[in-house]
């Protein structure tokens, strides 16, 4: 009954204007995925039908929704994350981690029509890997859900996207936060070659990576130059500004109406382990955007890097990412 009427409203009616309600609750919403990495070390890939021994096991928190929001949490932002889970022990354990990182769980919803999402992930003594990706109650992630999100979004200062859960919804959850006036951030994450030209129109920030660049614009990008050619080819879809990121090269950023593409180089470090250093970078992002309007995007990106490269300095997803006392106080 109370569901019905809930939907009977248009969720994007603007009646409610961005950041004047009481209720702002926090700076940054996340729409988006939560993942349980499952990774066992072997001393080769098994062949079909092979049992083979390990040496070595551990579980660790991924997904590219949550690693951002995490990443932002750590530096400070007020964040939630609208998404869900299993009614499983992988959930549990997730909902816990947010807690831990001072994530709010209030639209972390659990489901019993499907497991958390998980990533059995074998690696080989020489470092390659096969990954199983069961996405699970991140695909059950509805309308319903951002409808009790809704006035969280629109008084929201940043919400972030990506594709790890189903697209319609990351764009309707996009289209609330745009209509609203609430600053989107999108990381076409993983990406798809036709994706709707609505993700462009409601972005403000699209944050991407070479790969992605590649695939959405049909560029292939090895270096800058590429880089700043994909990069024009995205303004062009309509957003407002474009960031690739270039792996130890940095970021690329690129503005409507803007003078010359930016690009942004980081430090020279030596990289132990790059997973999750995107995400690392659009969470720290979100955060500048959010708690540090007054920064101009250029020097955002440059200290969204800068967090990035040191998540690359530790091994681990988001047991890479560094939380503010961790961090020079010259970044804040
Ligand atoms: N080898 C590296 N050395 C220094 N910084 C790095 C390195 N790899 C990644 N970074 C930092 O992480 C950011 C994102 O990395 P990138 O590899 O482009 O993303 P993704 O994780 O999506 O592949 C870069 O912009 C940079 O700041
Ligand atoms: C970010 O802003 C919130 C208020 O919305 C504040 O509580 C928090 O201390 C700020 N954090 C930083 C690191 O500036
Ligand atoms: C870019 O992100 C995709 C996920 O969308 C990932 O598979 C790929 O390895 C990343 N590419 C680079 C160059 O890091």
């Amino acid at each position: 009954m109370s569901q019905l009427r809930l939907l009977k409203k248009p969720i994007t009616n603007m009646s409610i204007p961005a950041n004047s309600s009481a209720t702002a609750a926090y700076d940054i919403v996340v729409v988006g995925s939560c993942m349980t990495d499952l990774v066992s070390f072997t001393p080769r890939l098994p062949k079909a039908g092979e049992t083979i021994h390990g040496h070595k096991f551990f579980i660790g928190f991924g997904g590219k929704g949550a690693n951002q929001c995490i990443q932002a949490a750590r530096l400070g932002a007020k964040s939630t994350m609208v998404c869900k889970v299993g009614k499983d022990s992988f959930g549990e354990n997730y909902i816990q981690n947010f807690k831990s990182n001072g994530v709010s769980t209030e639209y972390v919803g659990q489901t019993s029509e499907a497991s958390t999402g998980v990533a059995p992930i074998t690696v080989n003594d020489d470092g390659q890997n096969a990954i199983v990706i069961v996405a699970g109650a991140n695909l059950l992630l509805n309308c319903e859900d951002l409808v009790r999100a809704t006035n969280t979004i629109r008084s929201a200062k940043v919400v972030v996207c990506q594709l790890e859960i189903q697209p319609v919804i990351s764009l309707e959850a996009l289209k609330i936060a745009h209509g609203a006036g609430v600053k989107t951030i999108f990381n076409p994450a993983p990406a798809i070659a036709d994706l709707d030209p609505d993700f462009y129109k409601n972005t403000d920030v699209f944050c991407c990576n070479e790969t992605e660049a590649g695939i959405l614009t049909g560029v292939e990008v090895a270096s800058v130059e590429d880089a700043t050619k994909a990069g024009s080819k995205l303004l062009e879809k309509g957003c407002t500004s474009v960031i690739v990121t270039l792996g130890a090269e940095g970021t690329l950023l690129m503005t409507q109406g803007q003078r010359a593409p930016l690009h942004i180089p980081t430090k020279n470090v030596k990289a132990v382990d790059t997973t999750g250093a995107g995400d690392s970078f659009v969470g720290a992002l979100a955060f500048y955007m959010a708690n540090y309007s007054c920064l101009d995007l250029e020097e955002m990106s440059r200290r969204a890097c800068a967090i990035a490269t040191i998540s690359t300095q530790a091994q681990g997803t988001q047991a890479s990412y560094p939380s503010r006392p961790q961090l020079p106080p010259e970044l804040f």
